[in-house]
């Protein structure tokens, strides 16, 4: 990554409401890629070196800054609080103390811009560094409401900027707009701040009065920048566009580095989600949260995994669900898995149809492969799990452990009650209901003695015959035979 040539610091805004996402929680709050919005921002000032990065905050602000401190753990992050929003340079202000005695170049981002580049920022603060007074980035847009216009004065260097609810006719034509992203050094910015005034439309304290000052003393820099890049996030369909460009260029970067990605444009996939080269990624898959994907995987149709480690090799067959688990080198999971919190499924262990696993940990090439509920259990190396066994792990007041040795056998549709111990070896014949240890080696029957009766059908068959024949006789006389009348 590229890095700042002189220190550099770093104000992002991230104290306003919001108020077009029309909701409860703080706009910068708001997630794609599974990260609040502001943290874009904060982690492209990070990269390109910027220390102390300052997060403005205001509306929420425990809340925003306790999820932008949690998001950025170990970072040169500070906070600062705005307690009334009363405009970008009133929020600028507000972070100079924390900032200290840095005298240095400082570069000013909104919270509220997640396709920020590092590249493009860099480009801003070196821009600078060539000796204007102030950069500032801009766009052209075909419709520009609603940003600030830039007025270049007669030899074509940007004058001034001006909002959109100041601005004259011939001034809101004008298609050029300031982008929302600044580099100054800190002596102006700190001057320049105290003399802004807030006699505007708005009656705020603008942070864009400073390009005008800045034209005066030293000269300002217009630093073109791509649209997407710099338009902001402000209301719910802002947000999904934000999160689709995300997911595309996480996708592009994925399959750079050796990923398949089958239909890039039904792939769903968090910020710092780990994938290894050749894995292969099915249609709608979703990744989120801390996962890592070794290589060699499959990640079949609809696979959601969140929090989860897959080690090189392993096939989430389609539908499967995996929370917080981990999953050894060429296991099989799936079709219709579901891994919870705890599970660790073991090298070359395979884990079928509507199996649902809970803090357990199921050994080398152990098999569990139907219709099957594993909670709290140690399953030794190569145990073969049969179909629709349930560990009854939960007496209705405490969890107990389920254990099972090493090559166990256990029938179809035994029920385990916990806390119990199968030894290594054990077989457990099917339909066993199993409340006692079983030492190793051993036959285990825990079911109802089976009954034949032979020759049962016929017998049966010839008494519905003569049952037959006696209700098909006419009806006895009224008060006649047993009944008294005709059974239905
Ligand atoms: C601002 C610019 C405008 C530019 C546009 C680009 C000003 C006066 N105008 O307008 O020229 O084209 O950005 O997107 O700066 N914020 C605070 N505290 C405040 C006010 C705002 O922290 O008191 C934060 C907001 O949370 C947001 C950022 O500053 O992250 C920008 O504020 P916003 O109100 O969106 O400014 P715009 O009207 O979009
Ligand atoms: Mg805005």
């Amino acid at each position: 990554m590229t890095s700042a040539p002189t220190p550099l610091a770093a104000i992002v805004l991230a104290a306003g409401k919001g108020t077009r996402m029309k909701s409860q929680k703080a706009k910068v709050l708001h997630e794609v890629g599974g990260r609040p919005l502001a943290w874009f921002p904060l982690l492209r000032a990070l990269e390109i070196g910027a220390n102390p990065v300052v997060a403005v905050v205001g509306h929420q602000a425990e809340a925003v800054e306790a999820a932008l401190a949690a998001a950025l753990p170990g970072a040169p992050l500070r906070f600062a609080v705005q307690r009334e929003q009363l405009g970008t340079a009133h929020a600028v202000l507000a972070a100079r103390e924390a900032l200290g005695a840095f005298d240095g170049p400082i570069a000013i981002l909104s919270g509220d811009t997640p396709l920020l580049q590092a590249e493009t920022l860099h480009r801003v603060v070196a821009a600078r560094a060539g000796g204007a007074t102030l950069a500032l980035a801009t766009m052209k847009l075909a419709n520009p409401r609603g940003y600030g216009r830039i007025v270049r004065d007669p030899a074509g260097n940007p004058a001034r900027v001006v909002e959109e609810k100041d601005a004259n006719d011939a001034e809101r034509a004008i298609d050029e707009v300031n982008a929302g992203l600044y580099c100054a050094d800190a002596a102006f910015l700190w001057d320049a701040l105290s003399k802004v005034g807030s006699q505007n439309a708005q009656a705020e304290f603008y942070l864009t009065d400073l390009i005008a000052m800045a034209a005066r003393a030293g000269g300002v820099v217009a630093v073109p920048v791509p649209p997407e890049e710099a338009s902001g996030v402000n209301d719910r369909e802002e947000l999904a566009r934000a999160g689709r460009v995300l997911l595309r260029r996480r996708a592009s970067a994925l399959m750079r580095g050796g990923v398949t990605i089958e239909d890039p444009e039904r792939f769903d996939c968090d910020e710092g989600v780990e994938i290894g080269a050749d894995t292969v990624i099915e249609p709608n898959v979703r990744l989120k949260g801390r996962t890592r994907v070794g290589a060699g995987c499959r990640l079949g149709v609809g696979a959601i995994i969140t929090d989860a480690t897959l080690a090189d090799g392993v096939t989430v067959n389609p539908y499967t669900v995996i929370d917080a688990s981990t999953v050894a080198a060429r296991a099989i999971v799936g079709p219709f898995s579901r891994l919870r919190p705890g599970s660790e499924i073991g090298e070359e262990a395979h884990v079928g149809n509507f199996v649902e696993t809970k803090k357990t940990r199921l050994g080398k090439g152990a098999k569990a492969n139907h219709l099957t509920y594993l909670g709290d259990a140690v399953i030794g190396p190569r145990v073969n799990v049969g179909a629709g066994t349930i560990t009854c792990n939960y007496d209705g007041e405490k969890k107990h452990p389920t254990v099972i040795g090493e090559g166990a056998f256990i029938g179809s549709d035994s029920i385990l009650v916990a806390p119990i111990e199968i030894g290594a070896g054990s077989y457990v014949a099917a339909g066993s209901t199993l409340t006692d240890s079983v030492p190793p080696g051993s036959l285990a029957l825990g079911r109802a003695k089976q009954v034949t009766k032979e020759g049962w059908v016929a017998r049966r068959q010839a008494e519905k015959q003569n049952k037959g024949a006696a209700e098909a006789a006419p009806p006895p006389a009224p008060g006649e035979g047993p009944r008294g009348g005709r059974a239905s």
